[in-house]
Parts: C-alpha cells; structure tokens; sequence
C-alpha cells in the first residue's frame, strides 16, 4: 500500500503553486508574517518556511511534515550578519561562513540567548543549524519577512526531499499556504550539515558542500557516523524512503525492477530505467536523484535497482541518500 499520499487534483493544486514573480514574493512574505506555512525554492531542495520567532508557525511544521519534535529544524537567514544575531560565531565560523555562505551549508552553532528564535525549533538543544541560502528567491523572501525563517525540507517525514514545486504540493497539499513555483532545484540534494558548535567540526549530514571541498577549510573533519546520532538527531537510519525497495551497487537487473542508471553502459532487462547521468557526472545525478526516485516508485515494478555510485566529491552525499533510502523501514 503506498503510504498516506493526499487527494488533492491538480487542479486545485495550481491555486496555490505560483510562479516566483516579485509580487508572490511579497505575498509569502506577508503569509509568513502572519504565522502561515509558505514553500519556496532553495538551491538544494524546496523548503517548508515558517517565522522562526514564531512558535505557533514552527509547530505547525512539524505538524505538516509529521516530523518528530526531537528532530530540529534548520533556520534560514539572508548572510552572516543576520546569523550573528542568532548564534555565537568564533573565528572558524566566521571564516567558513564568509568562504561558502550564501550556498548549500548549515552550520550547527551555539545559539544565543534572547535570539527570539523558537525553542522548538531547535528541539531543545542549546544549538541552533543556520543556513543562509544562495537561491534568488529564497534570498528575495528571507529579507522580505525581514525575520529568520525556519524551513525543513518540504517534504513528510521520512519521504524524499522535493525538488520540485509540484512534489511539495502532491505531499503537503492544503498545510501549505502558498507554494512559490521557481522550477527544478540547481543542486537537487539537501544543505551539507557542518557541527562547529564543539572544538571538533563533525560532518553531520553530507550534501551540496563535499566534505573535501570543508576539509581544505578545516583539515580533516571528523565523520557522521562517529559524530553519532546524538549530534544528529535528523540522522535516522531509514530516511528519505521511496515505497519500493532499493537494491545498491546493482549490476545486473531482476525482475520487474525499475533501473536507476548511472553512466552509459546499463544491464539488460530492466522493466524501466532512470539515467542519473549518462556521462557518470556526480553534479547532475544529484541533482536528478530525487525527482527520479519519484519516478520510478510505481508498483507496477517490483523494486528499484541502483547501479554503483562512485564515493567521492557528491558521491558522498548521493551515496548516504541511497543508503538511507535502503535501509529497513521504521514504519
Ligand atoms: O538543504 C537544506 O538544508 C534544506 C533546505 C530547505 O534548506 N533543509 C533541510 O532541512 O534539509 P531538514 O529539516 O530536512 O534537515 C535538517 C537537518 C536534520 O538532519 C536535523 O536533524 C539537522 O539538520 N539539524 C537541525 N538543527 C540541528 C542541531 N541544532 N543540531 C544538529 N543537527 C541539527
Ligand atoms: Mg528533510
């Protein structure tokens, strides 16, 4: 059974997926002010958006996502002086901030007190991941609102993250006030999740920023696993999921089994295929990943064969997702 998918037709859907134009902008900022949910386009995925400072609007995103309140959100803010604001900053942070903000990076800092952003928002912890997006959009609705805006992947818990606004809309449907339409996602996967907050960085959540790309900033970062899921709430094991079963590293197809191909040489006999990137670039298999996995989680096919996905550079991040997608379900 395909789980809870609502009933929304398309075309209801289309009264609130607009297109980004200035005027949209403005009226998410205005819903935004107001306590409503608003989705809008971020360079790794689209974003469920909420006031920060709001905690009536943060629990609705947890509500809307059905997303354990252990788990904690990232705020989005437009650049490092805002972020100031919000989280102590060091030295280290300071200069990993300036080298790849605004893009694809959240830092997990120490939060201040008196930052006016929600405690649940960040779940309880006494750190806070702050994010400031590089998508135009994005950038034109955080200063906008003219207040931080906390956005968790507008996705269900648990699903792959959308990297479309009609993923968000199929998903989301009436939770959402408005959807801001700005086409596919650029990098397609989510922010790389970076721990400054202890004397030890610790990669939290490979994504856009590759862990070599921080390691020339930092030296050598301590992995997510023996950062522990502890430092990580969000890193559950089964995450990401499609309804099929994934099956990795396939080099030959079974069948009945949709086929996720990378590269241009394929096994035969597959019931349909996907091509992450014909000419095996990791930058377009990640930002194809998602949107494909959707594609393919028909149940006419038995399940979703994925072929070997080189480790390094955005291997890294595709490879997690993978894996989580894999993994044996919690519900
Ligand atoms: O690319 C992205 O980061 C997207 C776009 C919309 O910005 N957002 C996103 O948010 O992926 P979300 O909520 O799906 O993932 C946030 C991740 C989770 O794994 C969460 O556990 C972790 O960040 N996180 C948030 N606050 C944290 C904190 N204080 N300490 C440790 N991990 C934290
Ligand atoms: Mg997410």
């Amino acid at each position: 059974m395909p789980r809870a998918r609502n009933g929304v037709t398309c075309r209801a859907m289309t009264a609130w997926v607009v297109p980004a134009t200035s005027e949209a902008v403005e009226r998410a900022a205005r819903l935004a002010r107001s306590g409503a949910l608003v989705a809008f386009p971020t360079e790794t995925v689209y974003g469920l958006g909420a006031d920060a400072t709001d905690e009536r609007a943060v629990a609705a995103v947890f509500a809307a996502k059905g997303r354990p309140r252990f788990n904690p959100l990232i705020v989005h803010v437009p650049g490092i002086a805002e972020a100031e604001a919000l989280a102590e900053f060091d030295a280290r942070a300071r200069r990993i901030a300036a080298q790849f903000w605004p893009g694809p990076l959240s830092l997990v800092l120490r939060r201040r007190r008196n930052s006016g952003v929600s405690l649940l928002a960040s779940a309880g912890l006494d750190t806070v991941a702050i994010r400031a997006p590089a998508h135009p959009i994005a950038q034109a609705l955080l200063r906008a609102t003219d207040r931080p805006i906390v956005a968790p992947s507008a996705n269900r818990s648990g699903r792959v993250s959308p990297t479309e606004a009609g993923h968000v809309a199929a998903e989301l449907g009436a939770a959402v006030a408005l959807i801001l339409d700005a086409g596919r996602t650029r990098v397609g996967l989510e922010s790389t999740v970076l721990d400054l907050s202890g004397d030890t960085p610790a990669l939290l959540r490979p994504g856009g920023i590759t862990r070599e790309e921080l390691e020339g900033s930092l030296g050598a970062i301590a992995s997510p696993t023996a950062a522990g899921p502890s430092r990580s709430p969000g890193m559950l094991a089964s995450h990401y999921a499609p309804d099929l079963p994934l099956r990795l590293d396939a080099t030959e197809v079974r069948p009945g089994e949709a086929l996720l191909a990378f590269g241009a040489a394929v096994p035969p006999g597959f019931a349909a295929v996907a091509w992450l990137s014909r000419s095996a670039d990791l930058t377009e298999a990640a930002a194809n990943l998602f949107a494909m996995l959707r594609q393919l989680d028909r149940p006419e096919f038995t399940g979703i064969a994925v072929m070997p996905i080189p480790a390094h550079g955005l291997g890294q991040a595709i490879n997690d997702r993978l894996r989580r997608a894999a993994a044996p379900r919690s519900d």
